[in-house]
């Protein structure tokens, strides 16, 4: 087994001060990042099981069904860089059809990524496998001494560039551009517009999995940051705005209220809310733009029942 683990705890340090910084602008917001405790960690998985959150198996799907096709149009993969990768699955196809030498896993979550990478570097002894817990976002230059000479092929699994707006999704795809170095390629998959009912269904399961999720965040911050919030007192609000081409998550203030956090207040009107995560939806001739903005060439794509692979170099 090929296995090292790197911990960048920068990550933990800019908890505090971009709550404070996101609870004093207007709209309040909280970037999703945050989410990611061991506990939100385990909900996102169990939102991937939910009826109505089809997006996990619709990819999990289409990469079954093209494998072959994707393997192909990739040829010699030497190494894979996945930022993001949560527990780790979804790379394990791709290490069965490429059989890279290595594989480089960055998440936000130390903990479950230390674990999960572990785990994939003892099934697959042949490949040498780094996990560095990390926010890709703040620090992803700091990773460049983990990174072998590339070329790299990015994976980019899970919708996951849906949470940014289009000018900060173009410039996270301009730095995977220069991650994956010259020759290098980006895999990646994102969610398509559909029917709106099928959208906000799937942000609003019947179980409650995704505000369970959304309100955990509150009690991340009352834990690590010594802070109040009631939880009782917000509401998961989850919906479909077609003008924009995003789901929009926000937590509701069910009355007027003040919320201490790392010794601050904050004051909250009734009905207010706190944005926590954008999902954006795509058409692949919108996604293919805002790549092209980010330096990337469309070479292939698939898609599946309402989500998009695709391939660029
Ligand atoms: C929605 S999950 C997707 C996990 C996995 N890629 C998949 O498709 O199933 C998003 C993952 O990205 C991680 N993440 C989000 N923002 C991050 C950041 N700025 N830096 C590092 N990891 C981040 C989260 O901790 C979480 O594990």
């Amino acid at each position: 087994m090929r296995f090292s683990f790197q911990d960048f705890p920068a990550a933990q340090d800019r908890l505090r001060a971009d709550v404070l910084a996101g609870l004093a602008t207007r709209p309040k917001s909280i970037p999703p990042k945050y989410f990611y405790d061991a506990a939100g960690c385990h909900l996102f998985e169990t939102i991937c099981t939910q009826p109505e959150y089809a997006l996990c198996r619709t990819e999990q799907a289409l990469m079954a069904s093209h494998l072959p096709e994707i393997a192909t149009a990739l040829g010699k993969v030497e190494s894979i860089v996945e930022p993001g990768a949560g527990d780790c699955t979804k790379v394990r196809r791709l290490l069965d059809a490429l059989r890279p030498n290595r594989l480089v896993v960055m998440d936000i979550a130390g903990a479950p990524l230390a674990a999960s990478a572990q785990a994939v570097a003892h099934d697959y002894p042949d490949i040498d496998v780094s996990a560095l817990a990390m926010d890709f976002l703040g620090e992803l230059d700091a990773a460049d001494p983990w990174l072998a000479a590339g070329p790299h092929l990015v994976y980019y699994p899970g919708s996951s560039i849906g949470n940014f707006p289009p000018a900060a999704a173009t410039a996270l795809l301009a730095r995977f551009r220069r991650l994956a170095g010259a020759d290098g390629r980006l895999l990646i998959g994102f969610d398509l517009k559909k029917d709106p009912q099928r959208l906000h269904a799937a942000y609003n399961d019947a179980a409650g999995v995704t505000a369970a999720f959304n309100l955990n965040l509150l009690a991340r911050i009352n834990r690590e940051l010594a802070a109040d919030f009631d939880l009782a007192r917000f509401r998961h609000y989850a919906f479909y705005n077609p003008l924009e081409g995003r789901v929009e998550m926000h937590l509701a203030s069910l009355t007027e209220q003040t919320v201490n956090v790392a010794g601050q207040r904050f004051r909250f009107d009734c009905g207010e809310t706190l944005l926590t995560e954008y999902s954006y939806k795509f058409v692949p001739r919108e996604f293919d733009a805002l790549a092209q903005a980010a330096g990337w060439q469309p070479k292939a794509g698939w898609q599946h029942d309402g989500f998009a692979v695709r391939l660029y170099e």
